[in-house]
């Protein structure tokens, strides 16, 4: 038993009555199937000797009964033990889906969504098969090979042995063809995850691909993932097609030689009509284990490459976690006091730091703003804060504690952050602002919300105002409503530190004066962290951060830095130059 198979176990173990019930219906078909022949037997022999209107009747009606309950428990076998397959299946899709909820941001960086939705859909399908039908015909399989087979041989042994003796064959081949069915199925499935990552990225750039006119070039992407994969099906269907036929046929030497040998003791009397023709409706039911055992081999095969391949997702250890919280960090009064200490920062897996040594304090209720180049480390620093990415221990702290001291939950849930590129559900507005607000929110507090964000105006012009709903990433919203509604998303939280990450980029000069001015009334007693390339987003706050190649070179507050004629007043003079040539 691999430890793949034992990590199943659980999630079988559960409806462990109803696969019960339902192998105990396997059996009674099972038995039923095998009753057949020997009624056949009884039949033919009782009819040799004198056949009347009445033995016909009465023999033809017992196997229509026999075949009449068999039915109804095959009906049974399938119900019970596919729909349970069915229930671990929705188990299995919850258990993945939960573990992707918890895998950090690095995570998916190395990961396609394509590949992971392949998992997510093809894989937990041939899982699924492994669990309800191929268990469901394996145990058939097993039963009905034994007891035909001591059947066969109360009849003949002599004649049973020479019926088996294809049966080396079979099983060689089973073993080669097996393992080759395999290795071309795990091929066959990574190549599905490579196609569906292929269609996902190029649906979810859509926009893209139009305005660079690169349709023919996705296409042909497309079309060379999908070769690919018609290709290693190819392969796979060769190898079936081999297997099965070879199989038929090592069971066709058989049979041939029973017919031959078997006639002959018939003729000789040593067996009886009746006998013979239930030994050979035996055999004949023995060519179905020995060719579904082929099959029931290879779908469990796949459906252990498939449970090992749904593993790495569900056995995935979250690398962001609650491992070390303490009393302290529980007991956080989460205020709002930042403090980085000399925090150096490189992103896994990629060597040179982003961040080197950066110290900063911020006293809950200031409102602070970082300025720097693009690429200086600014979203790097602020996403440490609620932990997207993991600070070293000890930099980063929230009101003098470890932010990996305090419990996830408490953690985010004092911190409202607008990312640079905002992100939007296809759902109302109304939702899309209230995601971050579990309980009911009332309707006014997410109207303020908005009004603060200056989307009210915007708002009241859609159709369905706060219940219209946006496309797919907020598609039918123009960049500068998408910043703010995200931006509303933040404040409905009522956050203790506000983070905004270039989040008014896209909003005009006017408007954005607006919006500061209103955030600065509900931000009162509050932290704000404000990430921006204009100098007017920033003027105004308490303390001006410069970062550049990840360091903090210049801090003050704007005045003092204009004075002092560094990197912050280089900027200054571009944009008021800037300014008055857009003006004149
Ligand atoms: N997930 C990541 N993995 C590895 N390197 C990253 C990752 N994200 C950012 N970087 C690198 O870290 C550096 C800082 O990036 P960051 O996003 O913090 O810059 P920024 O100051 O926010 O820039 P911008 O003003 O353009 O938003 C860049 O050189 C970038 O290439
Ligand atoms: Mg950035």
């Amino acid at each position: 038993m691999g430890p793949a198979f034992r990590r199943l176990l659980p999630y079988v173990l559960r409806y462990r009555r109803r696969f019960a019930i339902g192998l105990t219906c396997v059996v009674i078909t099972t038995a039923i199937q095998l009753v057949s022949p020997w009624v056949l037997k009884y039949a033919i022999d009782d009819i040799t000797r004198g056949a009347t209107r009445q033995k016909l009747a009465l023999y033809a009606a017992l196997l229509v009964g026999v075949a009449s309950v068999g039915a109804v428990f095959r009906f049974l076998m399938r119900r019970i033990l596919i729909g349970a397959s069915r229930d671990i299946e929705y188990d299995v899709r919850n258990a993945f889906f939960a573990r992707l909820q918890q895998m950090p941001l690095g995570y998916y960086q190395a990961r396609r969504t394509g590949d992971l939705m392949s998992r997510a859909t093809n894989d937990l399908n041939a899982v699924r098969m492994m669990i309800g039908p191929a268990v469901m015909y394996s145990t058939n399989t097993i039963l009905m090979f034994v007891v035909a087979i001591g059947i066969m041989l109360s009849i003949d042994t002599r004649l049973t042995l020479i019926a088996l003796l294809p049966l080396p064959l079979v099983s060689i081949s089973v073993k080669y063809f097996g393992s080759a069915i395999h290795k071309r199925f795990e091929s066959i499935q990574a190549q599905l995850s490579d196609l569906s990552a292929v269609v996902q990225e190029a649906l979810a750039g859509v926009r893209v691909v139009r305005a660079y006119n690169q349709e023919p070039h996705e296409i042909a992407r497309f079309k060379a993932a999908n070769a690919e994969y018609v290709r290693r099906n190819r392969v796979l269907i060769r190898l079936q097609g081999l297997f099965y036929p070879s199989l038929t046929l090592f069971l066709g030497f058989g049979a041939v030689l029973v017919l031959w040998l078997g006639s002959r003791e018939v003729i000789r009397g040593r067996i009886t009509l009746g006998e013979f023709v239930a030994f050979n409706g035996y055999l004949v039911m023995l060519s179905w284990p020995m060719i579904a055992f082929g099959w029931v081999t290879n779908i469990l095969q796949r459906g252990m490459a498939s449970w090992k391949r749904m593993l790495e997702v569900i056995d995935a250890v979250p690398a962001i976690t609650d491992d070390h919280v303490t009393e302290a960090g529980r007991a956080a009064p989460l205020l709002g006091a930042i403090e980085l200490r000399h925090l150096t920062f490189a992103y896994p897996g990629s060597g040179a730091p982003v961040l080197a040594d950066v110290s900063l304090t911020v006293s809950a209720g200031q409102t602070v703003a970082l300025v720097g180049a693009t690429g200086s480390g600014k979203s790097t620093l602020i996403s440490l804060l609620p932990r997207l990415h993991e600070p070293p221990p000890g930099t980063v702290l929230l009101d003098g504690i470890d932010v990996r001291e305090i419990p996830l939950a408490a953690l985010r849930g004092a911190i409202g952050f607008v990312p640079q590129e905002p992100f939007l559900f296809s759902d109302t507005i109304a939702a899309n602002i209230g995601f971050g607000v579990h309980d009911e929110a009332p309707e006014n507090r997410m109207r303020a919300a908005a009004a603060v964000a200056r989307l009210d105006k915007d708002v009241e012009a859609f159709p369905a105002a706060y219940d219209t709903v946006v496309g797919e990433r907020g598609i039918t919203l123009s960049g500068g409503q998408k910043q703010r509604t995200a931006l509303a998303r933040a404040i409905m939280m009522d956050p203790r530190v506000l983070i905004l990450d270039d989040a008014l980029s896209a909003v005009d000069t006017y408007t954005e004066e607006e919006i500061l001015a209103r955030l600065r009334a509900v931000m009162r007693q509050r932290t704000a962290i404000i990430v921006a390339h204009r100098v007017s987003t920033v003027r105004e706050a308490d303390l001006i951060c410069v970062l550049d190649k990840g360091r903090i070179v210049e801090r003050g507050r704007h005045d003092d830095l204009v004075a002092h004629g560094g990197l912050y007043a280089a900027l200054y003079r571009k944009q008021l130059l800037e300014e008055e040539l857009a003006a004149s």
